[in-house]
């Protein structure tokens, strides 16, 4: 009868996951199986905030000197390590094997899934948010069978494409025409047609704002990051004309959106 009953509570629960996320299932979890709309199902603290692993602790030396690199401190400064409430601590829906806690160097434990010691985000605000996901590219989420996830979020992908167009201005436009043609169309073509790097003309990624200012802040693989030579104006030029040349109708991008980003 206990056994029975028992049976039906864990389904009832495993039923109602996704709709009672904030209604915290107990206070003896460490971690918990979380639903976001963006990602599906992910590990995340016991208050439903997503918890992301940080390639900086990487075991192998030699991504972890690139990583290291690329999550400076003011990066860390964005991700708090999740408490473990135990040595052994208990996860919610989660496959308790791979649910652990590894002892940082102030003493305190911090709870780890599948060996990956997590960190909650500052900028996800509700449960659900994932906002950390691919910052800086270092910190990404985790699922549910403890693999690292590098995707993008669905949902920032849908909402950039669905957003109205912002206002495009027409000095700006023309500025970064300028620092177009000065600082990008050697790899991506005077047009925009794409040579060494990839084809902005007709290319979908950059209709995202944020993920296009980050590209030019930041780069990856062979393009370098612009950030030390671009002024955030030159940033939101550039951006602004090639979301709107060549057939593009992207919409602007403003200084401030840049300024936030960087
Ligand atoms: C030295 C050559 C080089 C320069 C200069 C350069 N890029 Fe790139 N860019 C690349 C390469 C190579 C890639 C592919 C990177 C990768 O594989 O991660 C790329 C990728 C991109 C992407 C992502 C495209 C996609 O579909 O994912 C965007 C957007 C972009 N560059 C915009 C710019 C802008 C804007 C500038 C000028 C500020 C610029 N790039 C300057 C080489 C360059």
């Amino acid at each position: 009868m206990y056994v029975k009953t028992l049976v039906a509570a864990l389904s009832a629960a495993a039923f109602m996951a996704p709709a009672s996320l904030l209604a915290q299932p107990s206070n003896n979890f460490t971690l918990i199986q979380g639903k976001t709309l963006a990602m599906g199902k992910l590990v995340a603290a016991a208050d439903g905030q997503t918890a992301y692993t940080l390639l900086t602790d990487s075991q192998k030396s030699d991504e972890k000197a690139a990583a290291l690199a690329a999550c400076d401190k003011a990066c860390l400064s964005q991700f708090t390590p999740v408490k473990a409430l135990s040595a052994k601590p208990q996860g919610w829906l989660l496959a308790q094997g791979l649910v652990g806690a590894v002892k940082r160097a102030d003493g305190t434990l911090q709870a780890t899934f599948n060996g990956h010691a997590l960190y909650t985000f500052a900028g996800d605000k509700a449960a659900g948010d994932v906002n950390g996901q691919g910052f800086n590219q270092v910190a990404y989420a985790v699922t549910t069978v403890g693999k690292i996830n590098t995707s993008a979020p669905k949902v920032a992908q849908a909402a950039a494409a669905v957003k109205t167009v912002a206002p495009v201005d027409a000095a700006q436009f023309e500025l970064g025409k300028d620092k177009y043609a000065a600082t990008c169309a050697g790899c991506h073509g005077p047009n925009g047609e794409g040579a060494f790097g990839a084809p902005l003309k007709g290319n979908k990624m950059i209709g995202n704002d944020e993920a296009f200012i980050k590209q030019i802040l930041v780069g990856s693989g062979d393009m370098p990051s612009f950030a030390p030579m671009l002024a955030d104006a030159d940033v939101a030029a550039i951006a602004t004309f090639a979301r709107n040349a060549w057939g593009n109708k992207l919409g602007g991008v403003t200084v401030d959106q840049v300024k936030k980003l960087r």
